[in-house]
């Protein structure tokens, strides 16, 4: 049975006092059991966030990290200082970092790598543009990145690891695939997991859609055989919606 993740991505919104106001809203209200609800902040809040969700079932990721540990690497953060600190997840490839800060495949490999190193897990997205999908190559191109982003990572990582599907025309647009093209999309890459390792690390992996994801259309995205969560963006940052979409099967 893989446990769902509602994770919120609040990309590069909120201050320490929000984030701390946003916890305090959310005090006591999370589910104590058969969700994993998950807050992505900025690296700014992050300490913020693990101080306050430490006695509330909360996860916390990062949204980035470097993939050396130390160094002379001005302005990146250590996954080693995030693993210290007490950070479950660290989000990698989102396509915001792909489109607007150049990230490559091999540096979300190496950045899986030194998460996992660092006894922390990988939250990998990958997601296709709308021309990519009008010219029939969404499939190719999303199995393509995962399979880059997984190179020599063993069967035992990866089946702990989480994946994000989230189509890069949906993101922040309102516009969500219909729950039907998530679960064609997040099987496909299930698939692939498959044939790359083995039917039991793609029976174990967590793989969540994201792209205009909100407590609207939760439920639904949530039915879906192999859809384990959602990785949510705009709809995270308020508490009582964040609430609802953690509290989905309620
Ligand atoms: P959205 O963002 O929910 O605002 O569409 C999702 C994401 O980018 O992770």
């Amino acid at each position: 049975m893989r446990t769902p993740i509602i994770a919120g991505n609040w990309k590069m919104n909120k201050n320490p006092q929000e984030t701390q106001e946003f916890l305090e809203a959310i005090k006591g209200k999370l589910p104590e059991s058969g969700v994993e609800a998950v807050i992505g902040a900025p690296a700014i809040d992050l300490n913020a966030l693990t101080w306050f969700s430490k006695d509330e079932p909360l996860k916390t990721a990062a949204e980035n990290c470097y993939f050396e540990d130390a160094g002379a690497f001005t302005g990146e953060t250590s996954p080693k200082a995030l693993s210290d600190m007490g950070i479950d997840y660290v989000i990698i490839g989102h396509s915001e970092r792909r489109q607007y800060f150049g990230e490559t495949d091999e540096d979300i490999n190496k950045k899986a790598h030194a998460i996992l190193k660092n006894n922390m897990l990988p939250m990998i997205c990958c997601g296709e543009t709308l021309e990519q999908r009008e010219a029939g190559d969404a499939e190719s191109w999303v199995t393509g990145q995962i399979e880059n982003a997984v190179k020599g990572i063993s069967a035992e990582d990866l089946a702990k690891s989480v994946i994000a599907y989230e189509p890069i025309w949906a993101i922040g647009t309102g516009k969500t695939a219909t729950a039907d093209q998530a679960q064609e999309m997040v099987h496909v890459i299930r698939e692939k997991v498959a044939s790359l390792y083995d039917a039991d690390t793609a029976d174990k992996v967590r793989i969540l859609y994201g792209g205009s994801v909100k407590p609207a259309n939760v439920k639904e995205l949530m039915s879906k055989e192999d859809i384990d969560g959602g990785l949510v963006g705009g709809a995270s940052m308020d508490p009582e919606s964040f609430l609802a979409l953690a509290n989905f099967n309620k």
